[in-house]
């Protein structure tokens, strides 16, 4: 297809299935945007540093059909593993810089390297001209971005708020995999990141992530980190050091991972 000639813009949601709403804000997004919208559903095994993970990982296809169908969303790329990895591929090796080693890339060895592996092949597949990320995964899109740029790929990046339950857990595919009393005490994830935001002015860097941390401990949570950077992930020594503050938090709870973050400096959040 020869978008030039047709002049059409087209809306490329890149996702791993399960959908829920927070996938759908996407979708929507990309629709008032654009007059094509594609998305892709693929578990993609290249950023999986945990085999369990993956094996794990719900497939719920006639589900998200459905959903996607209701969504308005104009076409779905749902590749075999041999169309998006054929025979003889020869994986890029991205050079990441720090970005790569902080946060989930310390707990999860290889991975961002495997998401922009599957994210650069899926846009050689599909040329898009706007991507559509969520914030739920922050690192993710500045490593994303920061790829799209090593590699000269033509497309815009817009990051769309993370979308939550009721009581205030983000929504993931993963939350399906919580059993009810889980379920009940992953909303501290939230109520942390919420903590951290409501005492800035009043707690000192060290107070707001011990006083998370011990929070999470209580709700029977192993913690990952619990984090608080400037907007570029970068490590702030206190909380005068920078005008836009992220709280961000990975922890597990009966070998389920759960991550969130939070724009702490945003009054709007
Ligand atoms: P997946 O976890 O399926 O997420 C697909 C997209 O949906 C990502 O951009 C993610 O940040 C966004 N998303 C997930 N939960 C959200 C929420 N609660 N609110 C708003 N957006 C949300 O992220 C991946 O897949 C993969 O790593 C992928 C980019 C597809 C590469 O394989």
């Amino acid at each position: 297809m020869d978008k030039k000639k047709e002049n059409i813009s087209i809306g490329f949601v890149p996702t791993m299935g399960a959908l829920h709403q927070g996938h759908i804000s996407l979708i929507s997004k990309s629709k008032t945007d654009n007059l094509l919208t594609v998305c892709s559903i693929f578990v993609n095994p290249t950023q999986f540093n945990n085999p369990d993970d993956f094996k794990k990982y719900p497939i719920t296809i006639e589900s998200d059909i459905e959903i996607l169908e209701a969504a308005g969303c104009d076409i779905l790329f749902l590749p075999q593993r041999e169309e998006v990895y054929p025979p003889g591929f020869i994986k890029t090796h991205y050079e990441l810089g720090g970005l790569e080693n902080i946060l989930e890339g310390s707990y999860r060895q290889g991975h961002f390297q495997g998401v922009c592996l599957v994210v650069e092949r899926l846009l050689n597949i599909i040329p898009c001209d706007i991507l559509y990320l969520g914030q739920k995964d922050y690192q993710q899109c500045m490593i994303i971005e920061k790829m799209t740029q090593l590699r000269n790929i033509n497309c815009s990046i817009k990051i769309s708020p993370t979308i939550r339950e009721k009581d205030g857990l983000a929504m993931s595919s993963r939350n399906s995999r919580l059993s009810n009393s889980e379920r009940t005490a992953a909303t501290i994830i939230y109520q942390a990141l919420i903590y951290m935001k409501s005492n800035l002015k009043n707690k000192s860097l060290d107070d707001l992530k011990n006083n998370a941390y011990q929070m999470l401990e209580e709700s029977g949570f192993e913690v990952d980190y619990i984090d608080i950077t400037d907007q570029h992930l970068g490590s702030v020594e206190n909380l005068n050091s920078s005008n836009t503050l992220v709280g961000l938090i990975a922890a597990t709870i009966n070998s389920i991972r759960l991550i969130d973050n939070m724009i702490l400096t945003n009054i709007d959040e």
